[in-house]
């Protein structure tokens, strides 16, 4: 780059002299800036004529030559006026050519000589840069500098090479030149070096920051209006380098404008910062991208696309359970960027579990299942996770079913596969089968009067221990005493507790509250009954707390060996059927009532199903025989009747479900309470009736009556022997 300027420094040219005076310019002083060049006027043109530059060069001293001679013009480079110095009036000539370049007029003012003088940076142009130059130049000359121009601009030049990270002020100042041409032209100087800089630094202008324009455009337009504008003005007063000493005032303007990228994004606004979703819904937050001006274009990414997923115009979509986080970018300007915290939700995942069964009791070897509901009932995913606390007591399979595998306890849980916060457990209990586990009793309470007696019969389960043997004792014997079959005997006024444990498994017992009185608290019933067939009888019942006496007619019959009392086929200890009463099966009203009620049962959920309906006579006599081998006749006939006087062989009685108190308690056992008379059924043998109806508490026991009598036995809240007045006892 330095050797070409050098190389270009030296101008040639030829002129024209019959038609254009030719320019002498001689530099005193300057030897080293002047150029010497041959010219034959024959072949040279000029079309500038000197009248032409007159007004720009007043002062110059040319000589005109001669039209036939050739002529050597000497001119020096930057010496437009060619009055032997270089300038401020020579800058402002430049600029004055470089305005008529701009303007309308599109060419310049200046004759071939000039034009050539005035190019100081010998770039082809006749610009604002080299009139920089010369005032550059002269600024530098009254400093005393010593230089040539050309000297002193490759000296610049070297400076530049330095200063090509100059900061944007120096580019302003360069501006400040520019600008000028715009104005009248006006003697502009300098005082100081940093001009020289600033001339220059035209070839930094690239370096320049990108959000600072230093605009050669308001050189000729008055854009940027949006813009920042800063003006700033300056008077200099310098002095010549001249004997004479002049005093100039420049007025220099400066105008820097500086404005932010319009299309860059500084800040992201959301109409919403936390978005809720359920699972499978959409939700968006709209985005402003500021300034207004702004590139807009969105990125949109999200933290964890298992939960929600968001498309390219920021529509989130609820995908899981969870909280994520969905950001929008800027793609102008990545390094803004704003979040929006998504939280999912899933309405259909399971709530809670139901199971039919939170406790188990099995044998080992045995099983069970526990049925499972689970809520809400629109839960998309019902799948089951099972789970033991111990293997080793029971083990449950994928469907629930538990089996018992050793004696122990343990906790079998159920949890939803969709929402393992959710679960519902069983407590599982295991027992050796041929071991005692568990002693019901028909009977924990027992309020006596002194010189009677009464008995709680005894189920030990499981059903199949294999040793079934009782002991009874009594916490005061003088109060009431047991004998070794569970009869209790009460001896004298005050409480004591009757107590029954398995001689095998001694850990087991049950417990019977005695209270024992001198005086009855309740009145008994006190029945009177005529035998007579087909005549009335008089009754008093009695109810437990309201004794009233009531005088009833009641119709007795006896058909084919039958007792009816008001109609109502009567079987218990009292009356009995005949061995070959022709029955055969359950009565077709009962039966079809009875399958009525299990399926409006079922409806609920229910599971009630027929356990023991008709038995023969035969049928009864060897259950009977069965049970007096097991405990004996008196304790026998507390529960099973004895052949002729089972209900069951009137085929109007039907036990449900399990035939033992594992059946109290169960929704079935309840509801069954509640409901059986509206299906025609009583509880033949309830609970605390027992001296009425000759039997312990049997809630599997229903008898069909028919819905009208059934239902006022069970709105009288009496036993049937209560309600018809008649007894129960084997004569
Ligand atoms: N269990 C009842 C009383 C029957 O044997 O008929
Ligand atoms: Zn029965």
């Amino acid at each position: 780059m330095r050797a070409k300027r050098l190389i270009a420094s030296v101008l040639s040219f030829t002129l024209c002299a019959g038609v254009t005076p030719a320019i002498f310019a001689s530099a005193a002083g300057s030897e080293t800036a002047a150029v010497t060049m041959g010219v034959n006027s024959s072949t040279i043109t000029d079309a500038k004529t000197n009248a032409g530059s007159t007004a720009l060069i007043p002062d110059a001293p040319l000589t005109a030559a001669t039209a036939d001679t050739p002529t050597v013009v000497t001119i020096q480079l930057g010496d437009v006026n060619g009055d032997a110095k270089i300038d401020a009036n020579d800058a402002s000539a430049i600029l004055s050519a470089y305005a008529s370049i701009s303007g309308s007029a599109k060419s310049s003012n200046l004759t071939a000589a000039q034009t050539i003088a005035a190019d100081v940076n010998m770039d082809g142009k006749t610009d604002a840069v080299d009139a920089s130059n010369v005032l550059s130049y002269y600024a530098y000359l009254s400093t005393k500098g010593t230089l040539s121009i050309e000297d002193f601009l490759k000296a610049s030049s070297s400076e530049t090479t330095t200063t090509t990270t100059a900061p944007p002020v120096t580019t302003t100042a360069k501006v400040t030149f520019t600008t000028t041409t715009v104005k009248p032209p006006v003697t502009t100087t300098t005082a100081t070096a940093p001009a020289v800089t600033t001339a220059q630094s035209v070839t930094s202008t690239a370096a320049a920051p990108v959000d600072t324009t230093t605009t050669a455009a308001a050189i000729t337009t008055t854009t940027a209006a949006a813009h920042t504008t800063t003006t700033t003005s300056e008077t200099t007063t310098t002095s010549t380098t001249t004997t004479t000493t002049t005093t100039l005032t420049t007025t220099s303007t400066t105008t820097t404008t500086t404005y932010a990228d319009p299309y860059k994004v500084s800040e992201i606004k959301l109409s919403k910062t936390e978005i809720e979703l359920n699972v499978g819904t959409g939700g968006i937050s709209y985005v402003t991208m500021l300034p207004a001006t702004a590139d807009k274009r969105e990125i949109w990414s999200c933290s964890d696309e298992s939960i929600a997923v968001v498309d390219n115009e920021g529509w989130i979509v609820g995908m899981s359970e969870g909280v994520c986080t969905v950001t929008v970018t800027s793609f102008n300007n990545p390094a803004v960027k704003a979040d929006i915290k998504v939280t999912v939700k899933d309405p259909n995942k399971v709530s809670s579990i139901r199971l039919t069964k939170t406790d188990m009791r099995l044998p080992i070897g045995g099983g069970d299942i526990s049925y499972v509901t689970m809520l809400p009932a629109n839960a998309y995913n019902k799948a089951e996770i099972w789970v033991s606390s111990d293997p080793r007591v029971a083990t449950v399979s994928d469907e629930g079913w538990v089996y018992a595998v050793s004696e122990g306890s343990c906790v079998v849980t159920v949890y939803s596969k969709s929402n393992p916060a959710v679960s519902a457990s069983i407590n599982v209990t295991v027992t050796d089968p041929s071991k005692v586990a568990e002693i019901k009793l028909s009977k924990y309470e027992m309020n006596l009067l002194i010189g009677t007696h009464d008995i709680s019969y005894v189920t030990m389960l499981p059903r199949t221990a294999t040793n079934i043997d009782e002991v009874w004792t009594s916490s005061n014997p003088a109060i009431a005493s047991v004998d070794n079959w569970g009869n209790v005997y009460a001896l004298s006024e005050g409480t004591c507790t009757v107590s029954v444990i398995s001689k095998a498994n001694p850990a087991v017992k049950a417990d019977i509250k005695v209270t024992v009185r001198s005086k009855p608290f309740i009145a008994p019933p006190a029945t009177t009954t005529s035998t007579t067939t087909s005549t009335t009888t008089t009754t008093t019942t009695t109810t437990a707390t309201a004794p009233v006496p009531t005088v009833t007619t009641r119709l007795i019959q006896n058909i084919n060996g039958a007792t009816f009392v008001d109609g109502i086929l009567i079987v218990n200890k009292t009356y009995e059927l005949p061995a070959d009463y022709p029955t055969g099966a359950l009565n077709p009203n009962a039966l079809a009532q009875f399958n009525k009620l299990t399926e409006d049962a079922a409806k609920l959920g229910l599971s009630i199903k027929c356990s023991s309906g008709y038995r023969s006579y035969k049928d009864q006599e060897r259950i009977y025989n069965n049970y007096v081998a097991i405990d004996g006749i008196v304790k026998a006939d507390t529960y099973s009747a004895r052949p002729g006087h089972s209900e069951h062989q009137s085929g109007l009685a039907i036990d449900v479900n399990s035939i033992d108190y594992t059946f109290l308690n169960t929704p079935e056992c309840d509801w069954l309470a509640k409901n059986a008379h509206k299906y025609g059924f009583i509880i033949r043998y309830p609970l605390g009736k027992e001296a009425y109806t000759g039997y312990s508490y049997e809630p599997w026991h229903i008898r069909y009556l028919g819905i009208d009598t059934a239902t006022a036995v069970y709105n009288s809240g009496l036993s049937l022997e209560e309600y018809l007045g008649i007894t129960s006892a084997y004569k």
